[in-house]
């Protein structure tokens, strides 16, 4: 996929930006040069996503995903959250170039979102769970505390790196969690369209 075309139809980070020159290491994060494996599971992620109503981004990092959210999903409002101040800047820096009216970023983490329960239709928590050191044994409880926050009928989009399967992207977050970390979540699906490098899973609330 030529850089162009991505150009035209994503929102990023443009290499002028003084947040980009101050903050070279979000690379990766806010895809310049447009990383395509990220790409492709953003990609994926949006095509799980709910077309309205409010969508909770949890642990939304520099904001990027949040911010095509919003973009390709304009009858949604969507609320990126993190605890680290200095990404959610990145996140508003993109908004500001673009002036999204949908979309916004709060600082926050899981255990506290600042989002009241019940009021979502969609919640993304995407290569989180994972960051988390020691998450394991409170998985169960971090999943409740993100379906806490969905309206009935509402999906938790989940995805963690697939360590296993994924030795050659040099990357290995904290905790090494495989998708039978997630049984307790019965009717969990899986999606395939997303890279190797990454499971992807969404769970509909009752
Ligand atoms: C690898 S980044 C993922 C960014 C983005 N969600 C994505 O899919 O590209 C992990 C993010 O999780 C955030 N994080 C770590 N612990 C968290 C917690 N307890 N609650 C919410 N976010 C957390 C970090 O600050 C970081 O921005």
């Amino acid at each position: 996929m030529a850089i162009q075309e991505v150009k035209d139809g994503w929102l990023y980070l443009d290499r002028g930006t003084m947040i980009w020159q101050k903050n070279a290491t979000a690379a990766q994060g806010v895809f310049q040069p447009i990383h395509w494996v990220a790409l492709s599971r953003m990609q994926a992620t949006l095509r799980l996503a709910p077309y309205d109503g409010r969508i909770a981004d949890i642990g939304c990092g520099h904001g990027v995903v949040t911010v095509n959210l919003a973009w390709k999903k304009p009858r949604t409002e969507v609320i990126g959250v993190d605890p680290e101040e200095q990404r959610l800047e990145v996140g508003r820096q993109i908004l500001n170039e673009h002036g999204l009216p949908n979309c916004k970023f709060q600082k926050g983490t899981l255990e506290a979102p600042g989002i009241e329960p019940g009021t979502c239709t969609g919640v993304l928590c995407t290569e989180v769970l994972d960051h988390i050191p020691e998450v394991r044994e409170h998985l169960r409880e971090k999943v409740d505390k993100l379906l806490e926050l969905l309206k009935p009928g509402g999906r938790l989009i989940l995805s963690i790196f697939d360590t296993e399967g994924s030795t050659d992207a040099g990357l290995a977050p904290p905790t090494a969690l495989t998708l039978a970390d997630f049984d307790f979540l019965k009717t969990k699906v899986i999606d395939r369209n997303c890279p190797r490098w990454w499971y992807l899973f969404y769970v509909d609330k009752r």
